[in-house]
């Protein structure tokens, strides 16, 4: 069977070689992948721009046509989910693992999400609304304490500020109103409560149509729990990030918080997608701060996590490719996900200078050996073969960076600790000009910020 991953990141690495490591998947093509896809087993590089979904959709169309009736897509990032690339291929014949439009705003609207967890409650940090900075202002100066801005739209993770008191409330929110610095993504902003705790992530495949709650076989099954780890620097400080690191499962976590999770956010959350009589089959992804009164729903993605793909998938004892099928046909309910016991970490190396701006084009060293004999797997993601433009086909060219996140090195190990130690073991034996990395990565408390 072929299967077609559309992205470039280090969670479409993961999810190309996932598929590949089924015995039933022939070809994985990556569109457009990077410079990792085009050396992993199996997987080829198409070029296409991710921000065309016309072209996706031409180019999933051309190289499906004539294949196994079973082969399908999955879509990795939120940007071409929110602008209903799921839809495009469904009309166009194609299986596809991702939601359709409407329920990809649950990601792309923070407000629909807030209004969706509130009519199908589903537990979450209270917040409104406002469309009017000058009212937005007022009611930060009311509160006049800790509180969240969040701008309402996608905003490649610019767009939340968990603001001490009203000054650096107000500032985001002129940011975000008045300035304009994320364009349309800021008109509408929440301010939300500001929790505290330790937050974790849990992926979830989700199959939901309308048919199959009318067969009562609609579900969300949750994988095992996550964390990343957000902040540029050891012990959660500096700037937000797209994600230094990951682990799974997350240690220590009590059944009773996952139980809790089940009741007060899954299964409202499943009740919600078939009451809005959704076409929901793909990942979901549920934001959680663990609070003294029970786990809270940050936010939802429709999609999978990065770098929490990069820690999870090495933990599946199941088909990947299976489960997506699974998920597409509407027999995920009777799917088994199996995990291995042990657990992951993996730490992101970045580019110098990230999440500002950063050099590319940097020559990438690996001394695969070393990698091999830690056990451990490298995921890249800000990473192409020289300086083309494309990675187009298998090259065999030197890698170098393209991205702030360059690679997540992902180990594995009966505990905790000992997945860490092959993972920074592994780590030593990958440089670049100016590769910076967390030390820290899966040591208790490293992923908790203690001051606002
Ligand atoms: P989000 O994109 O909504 O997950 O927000 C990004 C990050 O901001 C989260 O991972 C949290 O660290 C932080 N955050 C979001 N909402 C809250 C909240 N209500 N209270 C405290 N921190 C929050
Ligand atoms: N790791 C958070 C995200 O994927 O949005």
């Amino acid at each position: 069977m072929k299967t077609i991953v559309v992205g470039s990141g280090g969670r479409e690495h993961a999810i190309a070689w996932a598929l590949a490591c089924s015995p039933d998947v022939s070809e994985v093509l990556c569109i457009p992948g990077n410079g990792g896809t085009a050396v992993e087993p199996k997987c080829t590089n198409v070029s296409a721009n991710i921000h065309d979904i016309g072209a996706i959709v031409d180019a999933c169309t051309r190289e499906l046509s004539g294949t196994a009736e079973d082969s399908f897509v999955v879509i990795g990032p939120e940007d071409p989910l929110a602008a209903g690339l799921a839809s495009r291929l469904i009309d166009a014949g194609i299986r596809v693992v991702g939601p359709s439009h409407n329920p990809a705003t649950l990601e792309a609207s923070k407000d629909t999400a807030k209004k969706f967890m509130k009519k199908h409650g589903v537990s979450c940090a209270q917040s409104e609304t406002y469309t009017d900075m000058v009212d937005a202002i007022a009611a930060v100066h009311r509160i006049n304490g800790p509180v969240v801005i969040k701008a309402d739209g996608l905003a490649g993770g610019k767009g939340v500020v968990v603001a001490p008191g009203p000054e650096v409330a107000i500032k985001a929110i002129q940011d975000f109103m008045a300035t304009g610095t994320l364009g349309s993504a800021g008109r509408k902003v929440l301010i939300e409560e500001y929790l505290q705790g330790d937050e974790i992530s849990i992926l979830a495949a989700v199959s939901v149509t309308p048919e199959s709650a009318a067969a009562g076989t609609a579900t969300i099954k949750p994988f095992v729990p996550s964390r990343d780890h957000k902040r540029l620097r050891d012990g959660a400080q500096g700037p937000n990030t797209g994600g230094m690191g990951a682990i799974a499962p997350v240690p220590g976590l009590d059944a009773s918080i996952l139980e809790q999770f089940r009741t007060d956010i899954l299964e409202p959350t499943l009740a919600g997608l078939i009451a809005e009589k959704y076409d929901y089959r793909g990942f979901i992804f549920f934001g959680l701060m663990l609070t003294p009164s029970g786990p809270k729903l940050l936010e939802y993605n429709v999609r999978l996590g990065d770098p929490e793909t990069q820690a999870v998938l090495p933990l599946m004892d199941f088909d990947f490719a299976h489960m997506c099928m699974a998920i597409i046909d509407g027999s995920l309910d009777s799917f088994d996900l199996r995990w291995k016991p042990g657990f992951v970490c993996s730490p992101v190396a970045v580019s110098r200078g990230y999440p500002l701006s950063y050099p590319k084009g940097l020559p990438i060293f690996i001394n695969h050996d070393a990698v091999d004999k830690s056990g451990a797997r490298i995921f890249f993601a800000g990473a192409t073969n020289d300086n083309r433009s494309s990675n187009e086909g298998s090259p065999a060219g030197q890698l170098v960076t393209s991205g702030g996140r360059v690679l997540a090195v992902t180990a594995v190990g009966d505990t905790i600790d000992i997945a860490r130690k092959h993972a920074y073991q592994a780590l030593k034996a990958v440089s670049f000009e100016g590769m910076f990395f967390r030390q820290d990565i899966g040591l208790p408390g490293a992923a908790v910020s203690g001051n606002l």
